[in-house]
């Protein structure tokens, strides 16, 4: 198993989920953190109940969308921070869940802004860094939506679809070098995921998980973790990860 202590990893939608609960293992393991969210409240917040001081964590409140922002967070990161060994690519939404030709179109747009364009351009900033120091992994947080389109599902699954494709491309295009690539797929995870979806609903946010055990944010970032840990020949594609009472993106056992 590969140590992580004072390894640098940058976490974005860290304030929330499963990005939250990446940082408490890595932190665990005395990996050094930037944390990346647009509610940079809701990373204090982290940052105190993991006990993070300045030289553990750097806090960032950055939209994923505004690729200026991005590359100016990127390069303008100091010496201590500047040298990233795992990226990752965690921030990322749904929106509605409307018919395609019902869809709303800022629904649209937020969602193939964020989880495509804002990992592409947390990708394109950061591994080039990586490349001159042959050395770094990048994470993708895809989804089962990636592999399987549910009912109304359509635009977010695309998103997903998208993430699938960019990191078996990633992967090939850093073929010759040690940088890993791994995309982790979970099906249904309780965390704010269905809140945001439903644009604060939360009465219907908890009608998805109703019955059902889901996964945890902790469970995604236990095989993220294994992902990261792996001796250094070691390259973890993919991993797809649902509960037990999950067949698929549609066929959920559900005890009511
Ligand atoms: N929950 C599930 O069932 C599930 C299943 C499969 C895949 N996933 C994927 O897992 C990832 C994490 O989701 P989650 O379930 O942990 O949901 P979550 O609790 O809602 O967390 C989403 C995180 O993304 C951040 N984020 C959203 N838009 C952003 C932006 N424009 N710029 C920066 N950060 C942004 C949010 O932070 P701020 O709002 O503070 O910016 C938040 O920290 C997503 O990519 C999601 O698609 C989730």
């Amino acid at each position: 198993m590969v140590s992580l202590q004072n390894k640098i990893i940058l976490i974005t939608g860290a304030s929330s989920g499963i990005g939250a609960a990446c940082a408490k293992v890595f932190a665990d393991v005395g990996a050094r953190l930037i944390l990346v969210a647009r509610r940079y409240e809701k990373l204090e917040q982290l940052a105190t109940t993991l006990q993070l001081t300045s030289q553990t964590a750097y806090l960032v409140q950055l939209d994923v969308r505004d690729r200026i922002a991005v590359e100016s967070t990127i390069s303008n990161l100091s010496p201590e921070w500047s040298n990233i060994d795992i990226l990752i690519n965690n921030a990322g939404l749904s929106r509605g869940l409307d018919k395609l030709h019902e869809g709303n179109f800022l629904d649209w747009e937020e969602m193939i802004d964020t989880n495509i364009k804002g990992l592409l351009y947390l990708t394109r900033y950061v591994v080039p860094g990586m490349v001159e120091r042959k050395n770094g992994h990048i994470i993708n947080i895809g989804s089962i939506a990636g592999h399987q389109t549910y009912p109304g599902g359509n635009v977010y699954c695309g998103t997903k679809a998208a993430v699938k494709a960019i990191s078996e491309g990633l992967k090939q295009d850093l073929l010759g070098t040690p940088i890993r690539v791994t995309s982790v797929d979970p099906g249904m995870v309780e965390t704010e995921f269905s809140q945001v979806r439903f644009h604060g609903d939360n009465q219907r946010a908890e009608k998805v998980y109703q019955g059902v055990t889901p996964l945890t944010a902790d469970d995604i970032a236990d095989t993220i973790f294994f992902c990261a840990t792996r001796p250094a020949h070691v390259n973890i594609n993919e991993v797809i990860l649902m509960p037990v009472d999950q067949a698929s993106a549609t066929l959920v056992n559900r005890k009511l």
